[in-house]
């Protein structure tokens, strides 16, 4: 039985990484990217096809409940029921609190948690009915640590793994695991969006001294959606060359 995996933010630094994990696990993979951005999607499924990665793409707004209801009911037709779900898709709006505009406040609130809850919430249920599934939502080494010019960002990722704390609960009898990975500092685009001086200034405080790879979080990615994987559930893996300690 081929397994249906769904990574929102799929065609990213780290999705792309996700997506190819888990396609060499045997996975039937979908990754979804932002409405409106159909070009760049295309020519990123034909590179992945490249790599013997068939992956299908769909685009969502994971920000909006009935984007994502559409989004899952799509996929349901063409391809299957999901059983797997990597909520990936995140965005920074860095900038002190003493300056930060509302808008940014809440554009990262809605997509970093509220996204979370969209697309989980529209297919936990088939999960629970099926008696198996693999949530692993990704948040962040800001949300169990905090940093500086990131309150937007911190505050969705601390309410991720609380999220997913809650979450594994409801789903342990059913056969539904719930984990939260919090990676530290990826060599993405994300990171490279901070001025180069900070970011030599983050890269110091690294104690393996460099920044992480996307392979990095997607070897973890499928580790926790392995069928072995059961006994796994409502944990938070940092992996963060060091950085943040628990
Ligand atoms: N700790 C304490 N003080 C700091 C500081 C720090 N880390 N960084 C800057 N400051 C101080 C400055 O010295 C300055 O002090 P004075 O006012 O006394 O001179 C003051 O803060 C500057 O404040 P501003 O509001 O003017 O800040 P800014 O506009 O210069 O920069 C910022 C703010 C853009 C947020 C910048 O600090 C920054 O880029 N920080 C890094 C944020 C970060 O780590 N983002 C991660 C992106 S990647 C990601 O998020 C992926 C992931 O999951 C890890």
């Amino acid at each position: 039985m081929t397994r249906i995996a769904v990574v929102t933010g799929g065609t990213g630094g780290i999705g792309t990484a996700i997506c190819s994990a888990l396609c060499q696990q045997g996975r039937r993979v979908v990754a979804t990217f932002l409405a409106g951005e159909e070009a760049s999607a295309i020519a990123w499924q034909q590179q992945m096809k490249t790599q013997s990665f068939a992956v299908d793409v769909y685009p969502v707004d994971i920000t909006s409940f009935t984007s994502c209801q559409q989004l899952i009911e799509r996929i349901t037709a063409d391809i299957g029921a999901v059983d797997i779900l990597i909520n990936n898709a995140g965005i920074t709006r860095d900038g002190t609190l003493k300056k930060m505009p509302v808008e940014n406040w809440l554009a990262v609130i809605n997509t970093d948690l509220n996204g979370v809850f969209n697309m989980t919430r529209q297919v936990f249920d088939g999960m629970l009915t099926r008696g198996w599934g693999r949530v692993v939502n990704i948040s962040s080494v800001n949300g169990q640590k905090g940093q500086f010019g990131q309150t937007n960002y911190s505050a969705a990722k601390a309410g991720v793994h609380g999220f997913t704390m809650a979450a594994a609960q409801e789903g342990a009898r059913k056969g539904v695991t719930v984990n939260t990975i919090s990676p530290g500092y990826i060599g993405t685009e994300m990171t490279l969006a901070m001025a180069e001086e900070v970011r030599q200034q983050i890269i110091a405080q690294i104690p393996v001294g460099h920044m992480g790879k996307p392979e990095d979080i997607a070897r973890t990615v499928a580790f926790l959606c392995d069928e072995a994987a059961g006994f796994i559930t409502g944990a938070d893996f940092s992996i963060n060359g060091g950085l943040h300690m628990g």
